[in-house]
């Protein structure tokens, strides 16, 4: 039962670093990470390049391994912005997203010579336009294009219908040519972002075919050569039943089809093509250890009550749909097996992790650990709520050394200092 997990993190590793650190705990594997861009790659023609969105996991200790890696970062708020910075990625290695961009954000971009920005609307563009005209500065824009429909089913569609993010497609010609881009305040390129989760190869295919025959309408418009695309993504990772990991060695055919049909075309011919990732890349890479401190019946239901849940592996069940999370226990002594309702520590009905999952007859004491939860956890989590505080961070790097990349701190500042968890909470040794 004592198997690898992911990437020669071991079970038995999970239970000392619980012991060791305290639960609720996030485990991330930094050799899955680099597997999991490896992965990507093989996926994509040569001439592609990546951006990791910061959104789906916001740790430092991430967004530096993915820049140190050689890859862009995607900023989506002026937070985001700010750590991608602090965590030591030169500006112009970010690429800065979101809808809703302050005067400020675009002022700490442009200072900071960020790779380019997105502009979401007509009113965004002329913000963005006159926040560097004080400065002095010139902004490497982005066009987002919402576009007029998309393919087939993914997870969470963010384009192809009414939406806040971006300019309708069928509007984008018009608008450009009202647009005052003028010799030296260009457009930069275009950017699409169709949703997440896509597990169909020949949706991203297609969704990357729209985007250059979109550009190229618009490089004629404006009557020069973009300077990027930027394709988006969504690649998926299976999280539910019947969904299975997409062939990347099929992607890769379908996507250097594409690409070859417009590489001599001289609106894109030098163009620097971007593909978004968040969760592919780090999904795989994280796993989630609570511990059970309570066990009851209630009418005929048997509870475990853990101190982790929805308030640090987030809300995803109700926004994506998807499976309850794939789980173990850390323990392999018990033979009898009973089917539980996982609870965590906050006061909703909603914090139930799983309704009805099958486990060893586990204890109150005992470890329980939910798999694929380097993605879209604490950051997609009302972390807040009931004031648990966050869950802490350990980074196992390739030789082995086990890195705490964040405490399970709250940071209070009208008291002066965070007061830390950890200090209030006895250290728990596990039973075995
Ligand atoms: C604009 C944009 N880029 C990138 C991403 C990352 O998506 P994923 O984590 O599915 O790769 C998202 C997710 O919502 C997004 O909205």
């Amino acid at each position: 039962m004592f198997g690898t997990l992911i990437s020669g993190v071991k079970e038995d590793d999970l239970v000392s670093l619980a012991e060791e650190y305290g639960t609720p705990l996030f485990v991330y594997c930094q050799k899955q990470l680099e597997n999991n861009l490896n992965n990507l790659k093989k996926g994509l023609p040569d001439r592609a390049r990546i951006a990791y969105s910061i959104k789906a996991n916001p740790n430092p200790d991430i967004i530096r391994f993915f820049f140190d890696s050689g890859i862009n970062v995607e900023a989506a708020s002026e937070g985001e912005l700010h750590l991608a910075l602090a965590s030591g990625v030169s500006g112009n290695k970010v690429m800065v997203g979101g809808p809703a961009k302050s005067a400020s954000i675009i002022k700490l971009a442009l200072q900071n010579h960020i790779k380019t920005i997105n502009v979401e609307s007509e009113n965004e563009n002329q913000t963005v336009l006159r926040v560097s005209q004080s400065l002095g500065l010139f902004p490497r824009i982005l066009l987002r294009i919402n576009p007029s429909a998309v393919q087939g089913s993914m997870g969470l569609a963010m384009g192809g219908r009414p939406s806040q993010f971006g300019i309708d497609e069928y509007k984008v010609v018009d608008l450009l040519k009202r647009l005052s881009y003028n010799s030296k305040n260009t457009l930069y390129g275009v950017f699409m972002y169709a949703g997440s989760q896509i597990f169909d190869e020949k949706i991203i295919a297609e969704n990357t075919e729209h985007l250059f025959a979109l550009a190229k309408k618009i490089s004629n418009t404006i009557s020069a050569p973009l300077q990027m695309l930027d394709f988006g993504g969504g690649f998926g990772v299976p999280e539910s039943l019947g969904q299975r990991p997409l062939d990347m060695g099929k992607l890769r055919v379908l996507l250097d089809n594409v690409f070859k049909a417009y590489a001599k075309d001289s609106f894109c011919e030098n163009t620097e093509c971007i593909f978004e990732s968040g969760r592919f890349l780090t999904a795989s890479a994280g796993i989630y250890i609570s511990r059970v401190l309570d066990k009851k019946e209630s009418q005929d239901k048997h509870f475990l009550i853990t101190d982790g849940g929805i308030n640090h592996i987030g809300i995803r069940q109700k926004c994506y749909r998807t499976h309850e999370p794939e789980i173990i226990t850390l323990h392999n002594s018990y033979l009898k097996k009973n089917s539980f309702t996982i609870v965590g520590p906050t006061c909703t009905p909603i914090d139930t992790t799983h309704k009805c999952a099958e486990l060893p007859d586990i204890e109150v004491g005992d470890y329980i650990a939910m798999l694929n939860m380097g993605a879209y956890a604490l950051s997609y989590s009302p972390v807040y709520f009931c004031g648990h505080g966050p869950a802490a961070e350990i980074l196992i790097e390739p030789n082995g050394n086990r890195k705490l990349i964040r405490s399970r701190t709250f940071g209070i500042a009208s008291c002066g200092t965070g007061f830390r968890l950890e200090s209030i909470s006895t250290p728990y040794v596990g039973r075995r």
